[in-house]
């Protein structure tokens, strides 16, 4: 079902985050499978300034010299929506990082974004978090959707699966309106929503094997995962993860290992129940698709992957 991908050539990534626990997994699994330009920072699972700090402290822990750039503080409509009942107070679960030496680059994440896609002819975008300073970016420079190889995104979900409602995924729901700009702008869309990130789990058997092969960044990944398990299910061990946003980076980087198909996705903005929700239109007779959603995926192939970059 799934071809085996050989000699890869690392594809060129803008990732835009808000770490974030899985976001920060995404960037050692990023680290290793592809070529990180830059990174962008975006209110999320913390506010904006925790963001900000978690991903310069995770590119000093994986020796990334690349530039972050801070964006969004809140939503379009100017709320602001954190799960820190997940991810922890400071967003990296238990895991205290030293305090980054380097400063961010700019607070102008749109600018930025529009500026390397301008300078890079086959850069891929990824976002990992609500998608307002994707937004901005398109609001500023429509353009950019026609520049970009495409745009990856962590976020919504086909069936109705929800986790921060029980109609909306997180990311979505943090700025239904910014998710609205992005899936009618045109742009190739790839959509890894819960559907597909809840086929990829980790758990205890994975945070043993990384503690044993007891590196820096081994051991942090296992304190993420026992922290995303701890905080999720309230300590009990025995059940797994989903590996949300290194699903993400995986689909740029692996694409082999997914199915995606063609699909007319719609962002409820307006629902007192179902606001955030990503309507997937699955009738037969195929509406004008606006991106391709994510059904299957060789989820022990990108456990292994992700096993593999966080073991360095
Ligand atoms: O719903 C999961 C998504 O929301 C992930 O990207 C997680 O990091 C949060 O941003
Ligand atoms: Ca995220």
């Amino acid at each position: 079902m799934f071809k085996r991908s050989v000699n890869k050539l690392k594809p060129q990534v803008l990732i835009d985050c808000d770490p974030g626990i899985d976001d920060a997994i995404a960037l050692v699994t990023a680290a290793k499978y592809t070529e990180i330009i830059g990174i962008t920072t975006v209110a999320g699972n913390v506010p904006l300034e925790s963001t900000a700090r978690n991903t310069l402290a995770l590119c000093e822990l994986l020796e990334l010299d690349v530039p972050v750039h801070t964006g969004a503080a809140h939503a379009l409509q100017g709320q602001l929506v954190t799960a820190e009942e997940v991810h922890g107070d400071a967003g990296l679960g238990t895991l205290t990082l030293p305090t980054p030496r380097k400063a961010i680059s700019s607070d102008d994440a749109p600018a930025y974004i529009i500026d390397s896609i301008g300078r890079h002819e086959k850069l891929h975008l990824v976002a990992l978090g609500p998608l307002t300073n994707i937004a901005h970016a398109i609001q500023r420079d429509p353009n950019i959707v026609h520049q970009i190889v495409d745009l990856t995104i962590m976020g919504g979900s086909a069936h109705g699966i929800g986790n921060i409602t029980a109609a909306a995924e997180f990311n979505i729901f943090a700025d239904p309106e910014a998710a609205s700009v992005v899936f009618s702008s045109g742009v190739r869309l790839n959509m890894i929503g819960l559907n597909l990130t809840h086929q990829v789990q980790m758990g205890l058997a994975e945070s043993k094997r990384l503690a044993s092969k007891n590196t820096v960044v081994s051991r942090a990944v296992a304190e993420l995962l026992l922290s995303y398990q701890t905080l999720i299910y309230a300590g009990n061990l025995s059940k797994t993860v989903p590996m949300h946003d290194p699903c993400a980076i995986l689909a740029v980087s692996h694409p082999e290992l997914f199915t995606l198909t063609h699909r007319n996705v719609t962002v409820e903005t307006n629902g007192t129940y179902s606001r955030g929700l990503t309507l997937v239109d699955e009738r037969r007779v195929p509406a004008e698709s606006n991106c391709r959603v994510a059904y299957e995926v060789d989820s022990k192939r990108l456990i292994k992957l992700i096993l593999n970059a966080s073991m360095i």
